[in-house]
């Protein structure tokens, strides 16, 4: 695909498709680090004299009605802020932006637009006339086929990937399909359902699967050992065993439990084999974190998603924060994403000790699933002209 480092940029309108879908409480944004993430991309258009208009997605408002909560002013004044100037939100864009060489807007959620979800053409259409480069730098939302992350950018006379994209794309790349070995790959979270993809395509890629939360109760439960009466899902232990066949998988030797899931529940630690009845298991226990920070040290790469127990419950968290410190401390070109996974990032203040970051939950799930992102598969297409 194209990229905008590449093209020249001066007295062009730049429609540029950010990822700016991040929290808000009571009109402040309460994580930034999506917002972070662009900035290099806004600053270099912005240097080279583009005329820019911004545009993103927040939350998942009803489509083609205007809603105050999920409007990107809280995003704009944040911006702002970071970027040092004004960045002001235009309600009404579709028909025309006025923007000078040099200076940028952002447009109100796309979601506000009927038809962004459906990639509808006429709408497609409306966006790509508003530029005269259209550049693709939402990876978090590059697995969606809608009318600002796809269409437009079949119809706009240039498109390219953004810097963002481009360098989320060669650093999963470089994790998934050329890795250095061995590779170890952390899959945490509630449930085998939604990761089963993400599971299955690891399974044949890496040298060592670990698993954490939830799905871990499921593999120990296909394994036969108890688990009480934590989260596992009994329809998913034949799928689970498949997996095990396939890959190693250090399953838990013990675990912390407790006799109920609360932020006050005391946290007790059992072998594996001694886990009761009433028990629900919220955490690996210290000597499997010591086995799972051992295979850190050896990696060579490591792809985490999902925390390994309830980390927001501090007595539930410690197997959480041991990995990530080995992770940190690791030699292994390591990269974290998804939701979850940077929450954790951020409690055990490691992320400056990642070689990679996703800005992706669902997209960096789909690309490690190995499938083809839509939006990617647009740039793609037009690479050519
Ligand atoms: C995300 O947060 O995963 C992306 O911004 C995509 O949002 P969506 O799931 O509402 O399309």
């Amino acid at each position: 695909f194209k990229r905008m480092t590449d093209l020249d940029l001066a007295g062009k309108r730049v429609l540029i498709r950010e990822d700016l879908n991040v929290p808000v409480k009571d009109g402040k944004v309460t994580s930034d680090a999506r917002i972070r993430a662009s900035l290099p991309t806004i600053e270099h258009a912005l240097k080279a004299g583009a005329k820019v208009m911004l545009m993103s997605h927040l939350g998942r408002p009803t489509e083609g009605e205007y809603a105050e909560e999920f409007s990107l002013k809280p995003v704009a004044d944040h911006l702002g802020s970071l970027l040092g100037r004004e960045v002001p939100l235009i309600k009404d864009w579709l028909d025309g932006v006025d923007v000078d060489a040099g200076q940028v807007v952002l447009c109100e959620n796309v979601r506000f637009n009927s038809g962004e979800k459906k990639d509808d053409e006429a709408l497609s259409q409306k966006m790509a006339a508003l530029c005269d480069i259209y550049v693709m730098d939402a990876f978090g939302t590059a697995h969606r086929a809608q009318a600002s992350t796809h269409g437009v950018g079949k119809f706009a006379p240039v498109a390219c990937a953004g810097p963002l994209l481009a360098n989320e794309l060669d650093a999963l790349g470089k994790a998934l399909q050329k890795p250095e070995k061995p590779l170890v790959a952390i899959v945490g979270g509630s449930k085998v359902s939604t990761k089963l993809e993400v599971l299955e395509a690891l399974s044949d890629k890496v040298d060592q699967l670990v698993v954490g939360g939830g799905i871990a109760n499921t593999f120990l439960a296909a394994a036969g050992h108890p688990v009480g009466k934590s989260l596992y899902e009994a329809d998913l232990i034949e799928a689970a065993n498949k997996i095990a066949e396939k890959v190693h998988i250090p399953i838990p030797v013990d675990v912390v439990t407790a006799k109920e899931f609360a932020e006050s529940a005391e946290a007790v630690t059992k072998k594996v084999e001694d886990v009761a009845e009433d028990d629900m298991i919220l955490d690996i226990g210290p000597q499997t974190a010591h086995i799972v920070a051992a295979l850190m040290k050896e990696a060579k790469t490591i792809i985490w998603n999902g925390p390994v127990g309830v980390f927001e419950f501090d007595q539930f968290g410690e197997g959480t924060r041991e990995m990530a410190e080995a992770i940190a401390d690791s030699d292994a070109f390591s990269i974290a994403g998804g939701g979850d996974t940077l929450a954790a990032v951020d409690k055990y203040g490691i992320s400056d000790k990642i070689s990679y970051i996703s800005t992706g939950g669902g997209a960096f799930l789909e690309f490690v699933e190995g499938k083809v992102l839509p939006a990617v598969a647009m740039l793609e297409a037009r690479a050519n002209d």
